[in-house]
């Protein structure tokens, strides 16, 4: 868990963008839909609620995980699910370009990942995958953007990673609190 000099959620403090995940790793729909379901309270522009969420399981998961760049195939492979986070471009109560899109859907993706820590799961965001492939592979409508594919399941199983990968398994440093304060 990382330190911080003020109390806050657990689940804040404990989440990182794990690689180590469990081999035959069982995440069920319900979970998945639940860890949906959490995200789904993101606040967001006009109460548009832009986010969609493609669940990708069993053969999905296959044609998802394709599309990743052979880095991240190596330990998202693992997941229980892939997931690709997309988000409507537009308004749908004028048609008019929401600007707050993708703002709203990176909210609602914390929303998830943060869920996802709280059930003891990973859910660890990429955008290291080909977006036009991914597109084509899923008939995504240009009526929405992709934002990310995030790998969900148990965590676990530190040495199936690759040493590279296994050495950069930790949570991220953070700036000091006085850089972000403006
Ligand atoms: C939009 C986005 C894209 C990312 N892409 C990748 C990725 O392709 N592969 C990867 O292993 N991690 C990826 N990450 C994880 C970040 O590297 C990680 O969140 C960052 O280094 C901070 O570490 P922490 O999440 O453990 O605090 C991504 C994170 C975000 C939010």
């Amino acid at each position: 868990m990382r330190t911080t000099k003020y109390d806050m959620l657990d689940v804040i403090r404990e989440r990182f963008a794990n690689r180590a995940l469990k081999q035959d790793n069982q995440v069920s729909d319900q979970t998945l839909e639940a860890l949906v379901e959490a995200a789904a309270q993101a606040p967001s522009c006009f109460n548009e609620q832009p986010w969609r969420f493609l669940i990708a399981k069993g053969e999905r998961k296959d044609r998802l995980l394709a599309t990743l760049t052979p880095v991240n195939q190596e330990w998202a492979g693992r997941a229980a699910a892939l997931v690709l986070t997309l988000a409507k471009k537009t308004f749908t109560y004028n048609g008019n370009n929401n600007p707050w899109h993708l703002s709203d859907a990176g909210c609602a993706a914390g929303f998830f990942m943060l869920e996802a820590q709280r059930r003891g799961l990973t859910a660890h965001p990429m955008a290291g995958f080909d977006k036009k492939a991914a597109r084509a592979a899923f008939l995504i409508p240009e009526e929405f953007d992709i934002v990310h594919v995030m790998a969900v399941g148990e965590p676990g199983d530190l040495e199936l990673l690759s040493e590279k990968n296994q050495a950069r398994n930790h949570p991220g440093t953070r700036k000091a609190i006085e850089e972000f304060i403006l």
